[in-house]
């Protein structure tokens, strides 16, 4: 089960071809939906992966101007997703038809609304400015999960994991884990979540912030960020010299945008970044920057599976909650809880006009 009624990234805007010249077809499955992504001039489409015929991938089909022809036995989708044409009738069947989903671009993410049309709304974006900003420069980035999201929400709800998984490369310092993190409530209207807030006194500099600024001594790191549905932490994080440090100065900041999208209950999509400010660093900054953020998160990754398939040998092992666990159990509670809400809600999100097509049967002239 998944929250729904909500925007879940299915690409960065690089990913989507800016023309159908060169005819390729760019599909993702978000919640166990594939969905075909393409641009019909300035605007962008997404419709459900499967032709309401027999259910052959429409991604395997062609482009026909701004439309998108199956490549089994020849139907022709609109970017509506109606079918305009069956080869040998003289009109479409109104019913043909796959599901069009709604979807909007923000600062280079491609968004998918994955609920009810008629409930999304632009306000429930988050504000990921960073990915499309002339003061921030970033390499995007982008790993596939072989996990439920869920264990990867909960990775990033707890920094403490910093001071072990990321002892080489992100953390440094066994002070991270020692500290305790502020958790408080996010409900302004769209946005739903939890802000994480963390700090720690007289640490050493890890060796990323060592390729933005110089630090001889010791700093102050701090990390803040807002967590959102359905998995989307936006971060701003930095060091700058600590109180005993009266050698240096200047400080670090940066700007992290990261989401994770359910690909399947056992697998995840996830999109992320870290900005630096424009400016800093020397010209291949991004590139080593990125470059240390791959090698962090394969660390995730690798904890992450290693627990996952731990998890999975032992359906009757129970967590022992501690208070470290803070702000991942409120997320949990809140994940739930909207999908409680939205299963009790008279029109039920869950159904999808998607299983309705492949259900109708054989369209016959
Ligand atoms: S499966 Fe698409 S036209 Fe037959
Ligand atoms: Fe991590």
């Amino acid at each position: 089960m998944f929250v729904r009624n909500c925007w879940y990234v299915i690409a960065w805007d690089h990913e989507i071809p800016s023309t159908q010249e060169n005819g390729q077809i760019f599909t993702r499955t978000v919640l166990g939906e594939p969905i075909v992504v393409y641009r019909a001039g300035n605007e962008l489409v997404a419709l459900a992966d499967r032709c309401c015929h027999r259910g052959a991938p429409l991604s395997k089909g062609r482009f026909e101007g701004n439309n998108l022809r199956c490549g089994y036995h020849g139907l022709l989708f609109n970017p509506d997703g109606q079918c305009i044409e069956v080869p040998g009738m003289s009109a479409a069947p109104a019913k043909a038809c796959v599901k069009r989903y709604p979807v909007v671009a923000k600062n280079k993410w491609i968004f998918v609304w994955m609920g009810e049309p008629e409930k999304a709304d632009r306000a429930m974006l988050p504000d990921n400015y960073s990915c499309d900003s002339p003061d921030w420069h970033y390499k995007p980035g982008y790993l596939h999960y072989q996990t439920n999201y869920l264990l990867i929400c909960d990775n990033l709800l707890d920094f403490s994991h910093l001071s072990y998984v990321h002892e080489k490369t992100l953390g440094g310092s066994h002070a991270i884990a020692q500290s305790r993190a502020a958790v408080s409530d996010i409900l302004t209207h769209g946005q739903r979540g939890l802000r994480v807030q963390r700090s720690v006194a007289e640490v050493p500099p890890p060796p990323s912030y060592q390729r933005i600024h110089t630090f001889s001594g010791l700093i102050e790191r701090w990390w803040d960020y807002d967590f959102l549905l359905p998995g989307t932490l936006l971060m701003k994080s930095g060091g700058k010299p600590s109180k005993s440090n009266s050698v240096d100065s200047g400080e670090v900041e940066l700007h992290s945008c990261q989401t994770l999208t359910p690909e399947t209950e056992h697998s995840t999509h996830y999109f992320f970044q870290q900005g630096h400010r424009t400016g800093q660093g020397d010209a291949e900054l991004a590139g080593s920057m990125y470059q240390m953020l791959i090698r962090a998160f394969e660390e995730d990754k690798d904890m992450i599976g290693a627990q996952s398939a731990c998890l999975a040998s032992a359906p009757d092992f129970t967590m022992l909650p501690l208070h470290l666990d803070g702000a991942l159990t409120r997320y949990r509670r809140l994940v739930d809880a909207e999908i409680t809400s939205e299963s009790a809600a008279p029109a039920a999100s869950q159904s999808s006009a998607t299983t309705a097509a492949t259900k109708r049967g054989p369209v016959v002239a």
